[in-house]
């Protein structure tokens, strides 16, 4: 799957805000130690949110993670690679494992991407050291218009057989479900959801954001099946049209509401 870090880089403010929010939770230093020894960053796209994990704590060992060669590219060009302590790995998710001194594992918006990761989060908890902290967020929002219009729309039309199982079901879990596995885990830990309602600026921002996201996987579908672009453009035209009948223009910009899950502990 191909990702466009430039076009990810749209509404970096709005995708950054939950990655603050998240992180903000861990109380650390702790024990008596100032730096986790390791910090771990998966699903880390382009490396601007993983480099403020390193400006944070500066003595400890930073990396990110991603299964994207664009995103590495783009993360280790960013400037903020001239930290020393911050480097970038290419890897899935699926093939990570905690290594004995990963103080702190932070994955923000990339879970959804790994629908195993409900069955590989109880294996990760148990294999992380004492003491360390487990932090995730991931969109909650595969209901919400945005997703559903894609999905129905993409069920019906000259599409349809192109797009055939390609846009997922809901891939996440709710608030009380990650706190469940974390707790069970041994973990001390608080998980919540919250709806960052965002005023997007310009025209069909809310298309424009999940070109960025989750629109991606149907293009990329589109695209193979009609190289021409024919498909992709009629398909887009009509979601695009839907979209902006559930989420009018106002004279302030465009409101999309976006809800969010979160988990975070610290292993007791
Ligand atoms: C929406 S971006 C989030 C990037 C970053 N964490 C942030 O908050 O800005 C999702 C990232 O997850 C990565 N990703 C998706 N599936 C993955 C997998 N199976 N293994 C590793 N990375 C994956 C993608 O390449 C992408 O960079």
């Amino acid at each position: 799957m191909h990702w466009d870090p430039s076009r990810y880089a749209a509404f970096a403010d709005d995708r950054a805000r939950p990655f603050h929010d998240l992180v903000a939770q861990i109380a650390w230093p702790a024990d008596g130690r100032e730096a986790p020894r390791r910090v771990v960053d998966l699903g880390c796209g382009p490396g601007t949110l993983t480099a403020t994990l390193a400006a944070r704590w500066r003595s400890a060992s930073v990396v990110g993670i991603d299964s994207s060669a664009e995103m590495l590219a783009s993360a280790r060009a960013g400037a903020a690679t001239a930290l020393p302590n911050l480097a970038f790995d290419l890897g899935t998710i699926e093939d990570w494992a905690p290594g004995p001194t990963d103080d702190v594992v932070v994955t923000n918006a990339a879970l959804q991407w790994v629908p195993s990761h409900v069955v590989l989060l109880p294996g990760w908890l148990d294999a992380m050291p004492t003491g360390s902290w487990f932090a995730m967020q991931v969109p909650g929002n595969f209901g919400s218009p945005s997703h559903a219009l894609m999905r129905s729309i993409a069920a019906e039309g000259p599409w349809a057989e192109a797009l055939d199982g390609v846009l997922r079901a809901d891939p996440v879990l709710d608030p009380a479900a990650y706190l469940s596995i974390m707790l069970d885990a041994g973990f001390e830990a608080r998980a919540w959801e919250t709806t960052y309602a965002q005023v997007l600026p310009g025209v069909d921002p809310v298309l424009e954001w999940v070109r960025g996201t989750g629109l991606r996987p149907a293009l990329q579908a589109l695209d193979a099946a009609d190289p021409s672009g024919a498909l992709a453009a009629a398909y887009t035209a009509e979601y695009s049209a839907a979209l902006r009948s559930a989420y009018p223009a106002t004279a302030h910009g465009t409101v999309y509401p976006f809800r969010r899950v979160f988990a975070v502990g610290r292993k007791a």
